[in-house]
């Protein structure tokens, strides 16, 4: 334990959303896209976004700070109610783009690896930056993040996340960094389509 690490405790109306609308696929895939990342629940984002908010209230943070595409409609929500400066990191590089930082994410998903990018503009130093997503998986999009963040010479006040997929291992080596990682709702296993909560720690 260190002051970034305290009890999980998921935040129930996702868990309760995901028992109601959350569908598994073959290969450890939850698939929440009448909800998160296709259709969008905007009342029930905003619930998210200040259960996130109270979560990072021992942080000063001045920006948000998240990846192209289904992370942008939580980081609104979240630096709406900070009333932050919302960042998105690209997947491509804009050709009205110069100065800029780059870095390498390796997707397992797609078994390939791609370029996110960050104007120097917009994350710089002495930025005190949440990360938001909506998936924790292997972490690598989030690895890549923290890379931009130190380019930039900025802090990283925490990262938060919607769902972590625990059997991915991305949010164990983030907590062994010594971040704040906030997921609201923890998957411990999708074996045989069987979605696997992870339980409230006391
Ligand atoms: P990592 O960043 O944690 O290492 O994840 P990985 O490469 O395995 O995942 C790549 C993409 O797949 C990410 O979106 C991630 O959010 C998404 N993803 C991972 N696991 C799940 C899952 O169980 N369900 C759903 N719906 N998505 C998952 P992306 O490619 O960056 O896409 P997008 O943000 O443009 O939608």
């Amino acid at each position: 334990m260190n002051e970034n690490s305290r009890p999980f405790k998921p935040f129930e109306p996702l868990v309760e959303r995901i028992k109601k609308d959350g569908i598994c696929l073959d290969g450890g895939i939850l698939k929440v896209d009448s909800f998160i990342n296709h259709q969008i629940d905007p009342t029930f984002l905003q619930s998210m976004s200040i259960e996130f908010v109270r979560r990072f209230a021992n942080k000063e943070i001045n920006k948000i700070l998240t990846i192209e595409a289904s992370g942008i409609a939580p980081a609104i929500l979240v630096g709406f109610l900070l009333n932050v400066p919302v960042v998105f990191a690209k997947k491509k590089k804009p050709s009205t783009m110069g100065n800029m930082l780059t870095t390498e994410v390796f997707s397992f998903t797609k078994n390939k690896a791609y370029t996110v990018c960050c104007s120097k503009d917009f994350l710089h130093k002495g930025d005190k930056v949440l990360f938001v997503d909506d998936f924790l998986a292997n972490g690598n999009a989030a690895k890549g993040i923290i890379d931009l963040v130190e380019q930039a010479g900025a802090e990283l006040a925490g990262m938060g996340f919607i769902i972590e997929k625990s059997f991915q291992h991305g949010g164990e080596k983030l907590r062994e960094m010594g971040l704040q990682v906030e997921s609201l709702a923890i998957i411990d296993s999708l074996d045989n389509c069987e979605i696997k909560f992870k339980e409230a720690e006391v």
